[in-house]
Protein backbone atom coordinates (compact mmCIF):
# COMPACT_ATOMS: atom_id res chain seq x y z
CA UNK A 1 0.00 0.00 0.00
CA UNK A 2 1.23 3.53 -0.65
CA UNK A 3 0.52 6.27 1.68
CA UNK A 4 3.35 8.64 0.62
CA UNK A 5 2.80 12.15 1.24
CA UNK A 6 -0.35 11.58 3.60
CA UNK A 7 -0.73 12.42 7.51
CA UNK A 8 -2.26 10.38 10.02
CA UNK A 9 -3.42 11.18 13.00
CA UNK A 10 -3.16 7.97 15.66
CA UNK A 11 -4.59 8.42 19.23
CA UNK A 12 -3.31 6.03 21.47
CA UNK A 13 0.11 5.31 19.64
CA UNK A 14 2.14 4.98 22.38
CA UNK A 15 1.73 1.08 22.96
CA UNK A 16 0.06 -1.67 21.70
CA UNK A 17 -2.48 -1.63 18.73
CA UNK A 18 -1.91 2.14 18.63
CA UNK A 19 2.24 1.84 18.44
CA UNK A 20 1.50 -0.78 15.43
CA UNK A 21 -0.74 1.31 14.03
CA UNK A 22 1.72 4.05 14.11
CA UNK A 23 4.78 1.57 12.94
CA UNK A 24 2.26 0.35 10.25
CA UNK A 25 1.53 3.75 8.73
CA UNK A 26 4.81 4.71 8.65
CA UNK A 27 6.16 1.79 6.65
CA UNK A 28 3.63 2.80 3.68
CA UNK A 29 5.35 6.34 4.09
CA UNK A 30 2.78 8.47 5.78
CA UNK A 31 3.80 11.22 8.02
CA UNK A 32 2.39 9.34 11.97
CA UNK A 33 0.97 12.33 14.42
CA UNK A 34 1.16 9.75 17.61
CA UNK A 35 -0.94 11.40 20.14
CA UNK A 36 -1.14 9.74 23.65
CA UNK A 37 -1.94 10.60 26.95
CA UNK A 38 1.02 8.83 27.84
CA UNK A 39 4.09 11.02 26.62
CA UNK A 40 6.93 8.63 26.86
CA UNK A 41 5.13 5.79 25.11
CA UNK A 42 4.14 8.29 22.03
CA UNK A 43 8.04 9.52 21.97
CA UNK A 44 8.89 5.88 21.90
CA UNK A 45 7.21 4.83 18.85
CA UNK A 46 8.28 8.20 17.18
CA UNK A 47 11.81 6.93 18.11
CA UNK A 48 10.88 3.91 15.85
CA UNK A 49 9.68 5.25 13.43
CA UNK A 50 12.43 7.42 12.77
CA UNK A 51 15.03 4.78 13.72
CA UNK A 52 13.61 2.83 10.38
CA UNK A 53 13.56 6.13 7.94
CA UNK A 54 9.93 7.69 8.74
CA UNK A 55 8.60 10.92 9.98
CA UNK A 56 6.95 11.06 13.61
CA UNK A 57 5.87 13.98 15.49
CA UNK A 58 4.65 12.89 19.21
CA UNK A 59 1.77 14.86 20.30
CA UNK A 60 0.72 14.90 24.10
CA UNK A 61 -3.31 14.38 23.70
CA UNK A 62 -5.99 13.75 26.27
CA UNK A 63 -9.05 12.81 24.21
CA UNK A 64 -11.27 13.18 26.64
CA UNK A 65 -11.03 17.16 26.66
CA UNK A 66 -12.13 18.92 24.18
CA UNK A 67 -9.55 22.00 24.65
CA UNK A 68 -6.43 19.09 24.28
CA UNK A 69 -8.29 17.69 20.75
CA UNK A 70 -8.85 21.21 19.61
CA UNK A 71 -4.71 21.91 20.10
CA UNK A 72 -3.98 18.37 18.77
CA UNK A 73 -5.45 19.81 15.01
CA UNK A 74 -3.67 22.89 15.84
CA UNK A 75 -0.49 21.89 16.06
CA UNK A 76 -0.98 19.35 13.55
CA UNK A 77 -1.90 21.88 10.90
CA UNK A 78 0.93 24.12 12.12
CA UNK A 79 3.11 21.32 11.42
CA UNK A 80 2.06 19.60 8.31
CA UNK A 81 -0.55 21.59 6.46
CA UNK A 82 -3.51 19.28 6.99
CA UNK A 83 -4.78 15.27 7.68
CA UNK A 84 -6.05 13.02 5.54
CA UNK A 85 -6.61 10.46 7.77
CA UNK A 86 -7.83 9.77 11.78
CA UNK A 87 -7.58 6.82 13.37
CA UNK A 88 -9.33 7.01 16.75
CA UNK A 89 -7.55 3.78 18.70
CA UNK A 90 -6.98 5.39 22.31
CA UNK A 91 -9.33 3.34 25.12
CA UNK A 92 -9.51 2.07 28.44
CA UNK A 93 -10.41 -1.60 29.51
CA UNK A 94 -12.56 -0.70 32.84
CA UNK A 95 -13.33 -0.24 35.18
CA UNK A 96 -14.35 -3.57 35.19
CA UNK A 97 -16.80 -5.80 37.48
CA UNK A 98 -21.01 -6.65 37.82
CA UNK A 99 -23.69 -3.98 36.43
CA UNK A 100 -25.11 -3.86 40.19
CA UNK A 101 -21.04 -2.81 41.64
CA UNK A 102 -20.55 -0.24 38.99
CA UNK A 103 -20.85 3.40 40.40
CA UNK A 104 -21.98 6.18 37.96
CA UNK A 105 -18.40 7.03 38.69
CA UNK A 106 -17.14 3.89 36.68
CA UNK A 107 -19.30 4.17 33.96
CA UNK A 108 -18.66 7.82 33.05
CA UNK A 109 -15.11 7.14 33.18
CA UNK A 110 -14.28 4.41 31.18
CA UNK A 111 -16.87 5.81 28.01
CA UNK A 112 -15.59 9.61 28.83
CA UNK A 113 -12.68 8.07 26.79
CA UNK A 114 -13.87 4.86 24.77
CA UNK A 115 -17.58 7.50 23.86
CA UNK A 116 -16.63 10.70 24.13
CA UNK A 117 -13.43 11.27 23.16
CA UNK A 118 -13.91 9.35 19.73
CA UNK A 119 -16.98 12.14 19.47
CA UNK A 120 -14.35 14.54 20.42
CA UNK A 121 -11.83 13.64 17.98
CA UNK A 122 -14.15 12.99 15.36
CA UNK A 123 -16.27 16.28 15.68
CA UNK A 124 -13.03 18.25 15.23
CA UNK A 125 -11.65 15.93 12.26
CA UNK A 126 -14.38 16.82 9.69
CA UNK A 127 -13.94 20.13 9.08
CA UNK A 128 -9.80 19.63 8.86
CA UNK A 129 -10.71 16.83 6.24
CA UNK A 130 -13.62 19.21 4.49
CA UNK A 131 -10.91 21.49 4.22
CA UNK A 132 -8.53 18.86 2.44
CA UNK A 133 -11.16 17.57 -0.15
CA UNK A 134 -11.48 14.13 1.11
CA UNK A 135 -10.00 12.07 4.14
CA UNK A 136 -10.45 9.18 6.34
CA UNK A 137 -11.65 8.08 9.90
CA UNK A 138 -11.23 4.90 11.49
CA UNK A 139 -12.48 4.29 14.74
CA UNK A 140 -11.61 1.22 17.12
CA UNK A 141 -14.31 -0.43 18.49
CA UNK A 142 -13.87 -3.95 19.54
CA UNK A 143 -16.08 -7.12 18.71
CA UNK A 144 -17.22 -7.30 22.37
CA UNK A 145 -19.81 -4.49 20.60
CA UNK A 146 -21.54 -7.43 19.32
CA UNK A 147 -20.67 -10.32 21.93
CA UNK A 148 -20.86 -8.93 25.26
CA UNK A 149 -18.53 -9.78 28.07
CA UNK A 150 -19.97 -10.71 31.38
CA UNK A 151 -18.40 -7.62 33.74
CA UNK A 152 -17.57 -5.23 31.34
CA UNK A 153 -21.17 -3.56 30.59
CA UNK A 154 -19.49 0.16 30.64
CA UNK A 155 -17.02 -0.92 28.35
CA UNK A 156 -19.53 -3.27 25.70
CA UNK A 157 -21.58 -0.37 25.66
CA UNK A 158 -19.27 2.09 24.71
CA UNK A 159 -17.83 0.11 22.11
CA UNK A 160 -21.23 -0.50 20.41
CA UNK A 161 -21.72 3.43 20.68
CA UNK A 162 -18.87 3.92 18.62
CA UNK A 163 -20.32 1.80 15.38
CA UNK A 164 -23.68 3.71 15.68
CA UNK A 165 -21.48 7.04 15.97
CA UNK A 166 -19.62 5.55 12.90
CA UNK A 167 -22.60 5.32 10.91
CA UNK A 168 -24.39 8.22 11.62
CA UNK A 169 -20.80 10.36 10.63
CA UNK A 170 -20.50 8.08 7.49
CA UNK A 171 -23.94 9.12 6.14
CA UNK A 172 -23.54 12.81 7.62
CA UNK A 173 -19.38 13.58 5.67
CA UNK A 174 -20.03 11.18 2.51
CA UNK A 175 -21.02 14.52 0.52
CA UNK A 176 -17.71 15.54 1.37
CA UNK A 177 -15.72 12.16 -0.01
CA UNK A 178 -15.10 11.85 3.98
CA UNK A 179 -15.23 7.94 4.78
CA UNK A 180 -15.77 6.77 8.15
CA UNK A 181 -15.52 2.97 9.11
CA UNK A 182 -15.04 1.01 12.54
CA UNK A 183 -12.44 -2.12 13.31
CA UNK A 184 -13.77 -4.47 15.94
CA UNK A 185 -10.50 -6.12 16.80
CA UNK A 186 -10.83 -9.60 18.73
CA UNK A 187 -8.20 -10.52 21.34
CA UNK A 188 -5.06 -8.64 19.89
CA UNK A 189 -1.93 -9.80 21.13
CA UNK A 190 0.25 -6.86 23.99
CA UNK A 191 0.27 -5.68 27.35
CA UNK A 192 -3.73 -5.41 27.43
CA UNK A 193 -4.54 -8.33 26.83
CA UNK A 194 -1.60 -9.63 29.02
CA UNK A 195 -3.47 -7.63 32.02
CA UNK A 196 -6.47 -9.50 31.11
CA UNK A 197 -4.76 -12.91 31.11
CA UNK A 198 -3.25 -12.53 34.54
CA UNK A 199 -6.30 -11.24 35.69
CA UNK A 200 -8.51 -14.73 34.56
CA UNK A 201 -5.39 -16.54 35.53
CA UNK A 202 -5.56 -15.87 38.66
CA UNK A 203 -9.56 -15.67 38.83
CA UNK A 204 -9.74 -19.38 38.11
CA UNK A 205 -6.54 -20.92 39.74
CA UNK A 206 -4.74 -21.31 36.68
CA UNK A 207 -1.08 -20.50 35.03
CA UNK A 208 -0.76 -17.16 32.33
CA UNK A 209 0.24 -19.82 29.59
CA UNK A 210 -3.05 -21.88 30.20
CA UNK A 211 -5.37 -19.08 30.38
CA UNK A 212 -3.92 -17.99 27.20
CA UNK A 213 -4.07 -21.63 25.55
CA UNK A 214 -8.15 -21.61 26.62
CA UNK A 215 -9.05 -18.21 25.55
CA UNK A 216 -7.06 -18.58 22.13
CA UNK A 217 -9.12 -21.99 21.25
CA UNK A 218 -12.15 -18.95 20.92
CA UNK A 219 -10.37 -18.60 17.35
CA UNK A 220 -10.31 -21.18 14.49
CA UNK A 221 -6.66 -20.41 13.59
CA UNK A 222 -6.16 -20.52 17.91
CA UNK A 223 -4.44 -17.28 18.01
CA UNK A 224 -4.50 -14.06 19.11
CA UNK A 225 -4.61 -11.13 16.50
CA UNK A 226 -1.20 -9.43 16.12
CA UNK A 227 -1.65 -5.88 16.01
CA UNK A 228 0.23 -5.38 12.92
CA UNK A 229 -2.65 -7.05 11.60
CA UNK A 230 -5.26 -4.12 12.60
CA UNK A 231 -2.37 -1.54 10.81
CA UNK A 232 -3.04 -3.90 7.77
CA UNK A 233 -6.63 -3.44 8.03
CA UNK A 234 -6.39 0.40 8.47
CA UNK A 235 -4.40 0.94 6.16
CA UNK A 236 -6.17 -0.92 3.25
CA UNK A 237 -9.52 0.96 4.48
CA UNK A 238 -7.24 4.45 4.33
CA UNK A 239 -6.14 3.73 0.52
CA UNK A 240 -7.74 4.06 -2.73
CA UNK A 241 -8.21 0.09 -3.09
CA UNK A 242 -11.69 0.70 -0.05
CA UNK A 243 -12.63 4.12 -2.03
CA UNK A 244 -16.13 2.84 -1.39
CA UNK A 245 -16.32 1.18 1.61
CA UNK A 246 -18.10 3.52 3.96
CA UNK A 247 -20.20 3.04 7.26
CA UNK A 248 -18.72 -0.62 7.68
CA UNK A 249 -17.82 -2.49 10.92
CA UNK A 250 -15.02 -4.78 9.97
CA UNK A 251 -14.28 -7.55 12.72
CA UNK A 252 -10.19 -8.54 12.70
CA UNK A 253 -10.19 -11.24 15.00
CA UNK A 254 -9.13 -14.44 13.83
CA UNK A 255 -12.42 -15.65 13.27
CA UNK A 256 -13.59 -15.53 17.03
CA UNK A 257 -16.68 -14.61 17.88
CA UNK A 258 -18.10 -14.23 14.31
CA UNK A 259 -20.85 -11.82 15.01
N1 LIG B 1 -6.17 -5.42 23.09
C1 LIG B 1 -7.29 -6.01 22.69
O1 LIG B 1 -7.41 -7.25 22.72
C2 LIG B 1 -8.42 -5.17 22.14
C3 LIG B 1 -9.56 -5.84 21.66
C4 LIG B 1 -10.60 -5.10 21.14
C5 LIG B 1 -10.53 -3.73 21.09
N2 LIG B 1 -9.42 -3.09 21.56
C6 LIG B 1 -9.39 -1.62 21.47
O2 LIG B 1 -8.26 -1.21 20.72
C7 LIG B 1 -7.76 0.03 21.23
C8 LIG B 1 -6.31 -0.11 21.63
O3 LIG B 1 -6.20 -1.19 22.54
P1 LIG B 1 -4.78 -1.63 23.16
O4 LIG B 1 -4.88 -3.05 23.49
O5 LIG B 1 -3.65 -1.16 22.35
O6 LIG B 1 -4.86 -0.80 24.55
P2 LIG B 1 -3.70 -0.25 25.47
O7 LIG B 1 -4.33 -0.07 26.80
O8 LIG B 1 -2.47 -1.08 25.35
O9 LIG B 1 -3.37 1.19 24.81
C9 LIG B 1 -4.30 2.24 24.85
C10 LIG B 1 -3.60 3.55 24.55
O10 LIG B 1 -4.56 4.61 24.73
C11 LIG B 1 -3.93 5.66 25.46
N3 LIG B 1 -4.92 6.44 26.21
C12 LIG B 1 -5.59 6.09 27.33
N4 LIG B 1 -6.34 7.12 27.76
C13 LIG B 1 -6.14 8.15 26.89
C14 LIG B 1 -6.64 9.47 26.80
N5 LIG B 1 -7.48 9.97 27.73
N6 LIG B 1 -6.22 10.25 25.79
C15 LIG B 1 -5.34 9.77 24.86
N7 LIG B 1 -4.84 8.53 24.89
C16 LIG B 1 -5.24 7.73 25.90
C17 LIG B 1 -2.97 4.93 26.41
O11 LIG B 1 -1.99 5.79 26.94
C18 LIG B 1 -2.42 3.83 25.50
O12 LIG B 1 -1.29 4.26 24.79
C19 LIG B 1 -8.67 0.40 22.40
O13 LIG B 1 -9.69 1.28 21.96
C20 LIG B 1 -9.25 -0.94 22.81
O14 LIG B 1 -10.48 -0.81 23.49
C21 LIG B 1 -8.37 -3.78 22.09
Amino acid sequence: MNLNSKVAIITGGGQGIGRALSLGFASYGASVVIADINDTGAQETADMIREAGGTAFPVHLDVSSEASVQALYGAVIEKFGGVDFVINNSGVAGPMGPTESLSLEDWQKANAINVDGMFLMCKHAIPVLRARGKGVIINISSVSAKRALIGRANYCAGKAAVIGLTRALALECGQWNIRVNTICPGAVAGPRQDAILQHAAEAAGITFEEAAARKKKNSPLNTFVPPSQIAEVAAFLCSDSAALMTGQDINVSAGAWMC
